[in-house]
Order: structure tokens, then sequence, then C-alpha cells
């Protein structure tokens, strides 16, 4: 496995306030990897000092094997980044944009080709300003990698999109990971991390307070599966008894059992031997959301 991410202890400061304090992480070839937290958790600075935009005060990075710190121009050569929103001129046509960006890269494809790869070529003679929102969102992922890089940045991309522009968006932000390239996705979305990375560093108070896959992190931070039910039957005793029980909780006819295992059939299947069959029995899977507020305590924006 080539690790193309590797932070060690990484610290900064801005003056005597410290907006990172203790971030380390690893990113593997191929993979999304997100790093989720709230608005003001140290993302940005994180992503700004690995891409050698922002120099760090503590700590070791390495990003494709050079030193942001020291190498950052050849960096920056070699990597893809996303654009503020407010960083193409209205009047710039999509092709005079893509030629601008491959160039960045000589080594890479040629500019019509990104043009076609990301189904702009229609609107090629179109002006940036012109754009519809969805169509603005393909040319940043497109202008992203149009230097081919092996790694790319990506920072709350989605923030202010519609529904479905987001969904077109996490699409590109797939395309991109199918042609090869590793991606490092910043966001405060708890659903955008759960259906796009492989692996996920959650970052809180300006440090790593977690990092697995979706389904570790659930395992290890909320891994109780629960079960809601109605029934009449006053005493409950006998599914407090089970193994695959860890707590019981009524609230007049319903009913809350979480556990973990096979929650769901023992407790059915206790409940059936004792005359009972609740038809509104359902189980719920815990989210990231669950995570989130159990590793940081609610502090969600
Ligand atoms: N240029 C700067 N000067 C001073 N403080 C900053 C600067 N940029 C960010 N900060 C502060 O550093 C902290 C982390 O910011 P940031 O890395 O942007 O967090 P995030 O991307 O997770 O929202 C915040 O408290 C923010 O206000
Ligand atoms: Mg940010």
């Amino acid at each position: 496995m080539t690790l193309v991410v590797e932070a060690q202890h990484l610290q900064k400061r801005y003056g005597d306030f410290v907006a990172v304090e203790d971030v380390s992480f690893s990113v593997a070839e191929g993979e999304i990897f997100g790093i989720l937290g709230p608005n003001g958790a140290g993302k940005t600075t994180t992503v700004e000092c690995l891409q050698g935009l922002r120099k760090s005060d503590g700590g070791e990075l390495a990003v494709l094997g050079l030193d942001p710190r020291s190498e950052s121009e050849e960096l920056r050569r070699q990597i893809g980044s996303q654009l503020q929103e407010s960083a193409l001129p209205d009047r710039l046509k999509v092709w005079e944009a893509i030629k601008l960006f491959s160039s960045r890269n000589p080594g890479g494809p040629p500019w019509e080709h990104v043009l076609e790869q990301w189904n702009l070529a229609e609107k090629r003679d179109a002006s940036f300003g012109s754009l519809s929102g969805g169509q603005q969102q393909r040319l940043f992922v497109a202008l992203a990698v149009a230097n081919a890089p092996k790694l790319v940045f990506l920072d709350e991309m989605t923030t202010g999109l519609d529904p479905m522009s987001r969904r077109v968006t996490w699409d590109l932000i797939r395309q991109i990971r199918e042609m090869g390239t590793t991606v490092v996705l910043v966001t405060h979305f708890m659903d955008e991390a759960e259906n796009l990375c492989d692996r996920i560093a959650v970052i809180d108070h300006k440090r790593v307070v977690a990092i697995d896959t979706v389904d570790g992190l659930i395992e290890a931070h909320a891994g109780d599966a629960r079960v809601t039910f109605s029934t009449d039957l006053p005493d409950l005793s006998f599914l407090e008894a089970l193994e695959e029980v860890a707590g019981l909780d009524r609230n007049g006819r319903r009913v809350t059992v979480t556990g973990h295992g096979a929650l769901l059939a023992r407790v059915a299947v206790a409940l059936d031997s004792h005359g009972e069959t609740p038809v509104d029995m359902d189980v719920k899977r815990a989210s990231l959301e669950d995570v989130f507020l159990n590793i940081t305590g609610g502090n969600v924006t």
C-alpha cells in the first residue's frame, strides 16, 4: 500500500491562536479520504498546510513523498486543488479556463481531452458566468484535475448547492477516484462523508478524534442497534435477560431496546414466544451522525 499523504502531529498557529493542535493521519493511494468536522475545527488549515499553501508550525508532513514546507512549488504541480467559488472571472470562457489549468502540468493530457472527459465540450465557448450551478460545479471538478494529478484536495465542494447538484457532484467525485486519483475530501456534512469516503478522520477542536471506515466508526462509537415497538405486555424482563440486549426503555406502550448482534431477531422471537407480535417493529442502524454526537458531544456546526 502506497501512502500519498502522511501527517504526524501537524500543528498550525495564526499568531498566538492555535488553529490545529495535533492532527495525524495517512491517506492510501486510490482512496477517498474524508476530513470531517464542525466549522472551525481546523480542516481547511490542515489541508492548506498539506498543499503547501500555509507553512505548518510543527509536526511531520509528506505529500506524494514531498515536503509541503520546502517543496511546495513542485508539490502544487503534482496535486489538484479546488478553487474557491469566486476565483474565476465571469467572462472567462470554459475552454480558456481548462487550457490555463491544464498548463500547470506539461506532462498531463491535452486540454481538449479534459473538456471531453468532463462533458464540457458543448459549453466550450460559454463564459463561466453564463453556466448553470451544476455546470459550474462540473467545471470546478474538471479544473481541479486538469493537470492529471495523483492526488486532489476538495474542500467543502458541495456547500451551498441544492440537493440535486450535490448528488451530481458526488458522482463527479467518484469519477475522479475511478480515474485512479486519490481524493482528500473536506466536509462538514456527515451524509456526504458517509456516502463518499472510504475512510474518515473526524476532527474536532483542532485534533483528530477518530479515524476509520464508516462501518468501523459506527461499530466503535455507535455500535448499538436500536429496536422499537409497541406492546401491552406489562413485564418485559425476559427481554432484558437476553444476551444481545444492553438497555430497555419504556414510554407507555412504546418500547426501545438497544443492543448488539442479532438484536432484532432475538427480540422478535422472544416477544413471539410471549404471545406478542408487534406490527410496528422497527430497527434503526446507527449512522455517522450518531458517531459524531457520541464522539463530540453534539457540537455539529
Ligand atoms: N488566516 C487566519 N487567521 C487567523 N485565524 C484563522 C485564519 N484562518 C482560520 N482561522 C481560525 O482557525 C480555526 C480553524 O479554521 P479552519 O481551518 O478554517 O476550520 P474549518 O475549515 O474546519 O472550518 C478557526 O477558529 C478559524 O477562525
Ligand atoms: Mg473550512
